[in-house]
């Protein structure tokens, strides 16, 4: 029997008759995706700005990534972690190799990679660093994001996130982010395990640190014995125009944690990174998942680690972030009154004068998908595998759309 085709129109109502409202979308309904580009149901074809939120960095439906998706799942899709599969061992040496950590923990969700960080640290302030029982402590930056399970929602200063969810797990403290002497401050409290933060803070608006910043957290978290977990599951992949973005200032975390773009936007996959001396207080039986480490997801994983640095993606993400800064530094202040990122994770905050949903919509109407995160910033993220003249055209829609509003 042919499949149903629904007008877009039907697509929303849809959603919003059976779906839980837990999302509220750009009317926008789409069915097709290639490298930049999607497609809706009605064919219309648009530049992809958001990349799902960074995870679709190798552009969508990769020929490579898809073809070891095919591949694999017409062999082996799962076990569980009951048995053992030919593919997690390699995929689990592979990643080591390129991260530099000893040892690798696969799991699903990119909150669940925090969800595991924080575990890893709870244990390891116990058994190495002699934190008495039920006392450990891990800080967090406000105005973080990791998801939206219990333990992040306890840790988020964001009321949207975690109010009507108490009570809230305990031993989290929030600090002010890009604040070296409040988390001095913190970290010489004996019973702190961990600081976790993302090196930019990505659903906040693309709040960029002071250059520095990482390199003071890697030494405070050494000098007090607290593990530092960086949170690189949006900043990760080449996002921000190199590997890792702590790349930028050559610094590495304890506990690394990946996640989106390590499947290239296909399924989800995220893997938590750490040496020997903090991973191995995780002993059989005490930390799990069925899906984690799946061999279907590990084959895709390393196809899309490998697509990421044999075509150059950091490199790419690296220059046109700045060829796109450029471009819209062009843009009067009358409109867009800040441009800030690194890479291609960057954000323009439009003129209060100005809807940022309405930009949006119009954005949409002329071919460019993007969405507002907190009031008047517009996160631009296209798959790091955009050419320059397409960044160019990208940026030139930006302004033209801008300029519409003031006629
Ligand atoms: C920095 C960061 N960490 C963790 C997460 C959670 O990832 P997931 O939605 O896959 O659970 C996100 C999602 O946006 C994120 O931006």
């Amino acid at each position: 029997m042919a499949e149903q085709k629904l007008s877009s129109k039907e697509i929303f109502e849809l959603e919003d008759k059976y779906g839980c409202r837990n999302y509220a979308p750009l009317p926008v309904a789409l069915s097709r995706g290639e490298g930049v580009f999607v497609w809706d149901v009605e064919g219309k074809k648009y530049f992809d700005f958001l990349s799902a939120y960074s995870a679709v960095n190798q552009g969508h439906c990769h020929p490579r990534i898809i073809a070891t998706l095919k591949n694999q799942a017409e062999k082996l899709t799962l076990v569980s972690r009951a048995f053992y599969s030919d593919q997690l061992g390699k995929f689990e040496k592979f990643l080591t190799g390129v991260f530099g950590f000893d040892r690798l923990l696969p799991m699903n969700t990119g909150v669940e990679g925090g969800e595991s960080a924080c575990k890893i640290a709870r244990r390891w302030a116990y058994e190495v660093k002699k934190v008495p029982k039920d006392q450990a402590k891990i800080i967090f930056a406000e105005n973080n994001f990791w998801g939206r399970t219990l333990s992040a929602c306890s840790s988020s200063s964001d009321p949207t996130c975690y109010q009507g969810y108490g009570p809230f797990m305990p031993g989290f403290k929030l600090i002010p982010y890009d604040d070296i002497p409040a988390l001095e401050a913190e970290l010489q409290d004996p019973t702190v395990a961990a600081f976790m933060v993302e090196p930019i803070q990505g659903e906040a608006g693309v709040v960029v640190p002071a250059p520095g910043y990482l390199r003071r957290v890697r030494e405070l978290c050494t000098k007090y014995n607290v593990l530092w977990i960086a949170d690189e599951v949006q900043t990760g992949l080449g996002r921000t125009g190199k590997l890792l973005a702590v790349d930028h200032e050559g610094v590495k975390p304890d506990i690394l944690i990946l996640g989106k773009a390590l499947s290239g936007g296909v399924l989800p996959v995220s893997a938590v990174l750490a040496n020997n001396d903090v991973m191995n207080v995780i002993t059989p039986g005490t930390h799990g998942s069925t899906y984690g480490g799946n061999p279907l997801a590990c084959a895709v994983a390393t196809e899309a680690i490998k697509v990421l640095l044999e075509e150059n993606l950091s490199e790419n993400a690296e220059r046109l972030g700045r060829v796109l800064r450029a471009e819209l530094e062009t843009i009067p202040k009358s409109l867009v009154t800040t441009v800030r990122g690194k890479g291609l994770m960057n954000a323009i905050v439009i003129h209060d004068s100005i809807p940022a949903y309405e930009v949006c919509l119009r954005l949409r109407d002329a071919g460019l998908l993007a969405k507002p995160t907190h009031g008047q910033t517009i996160r631009l993220a296209p798959p790091l595998v955009i050419t320059e003249p397409q960044v160019k055209q990208c940026a030139g829609i930006i302004k033209q759309v801008l300029t519409d509003f003031k006629k």
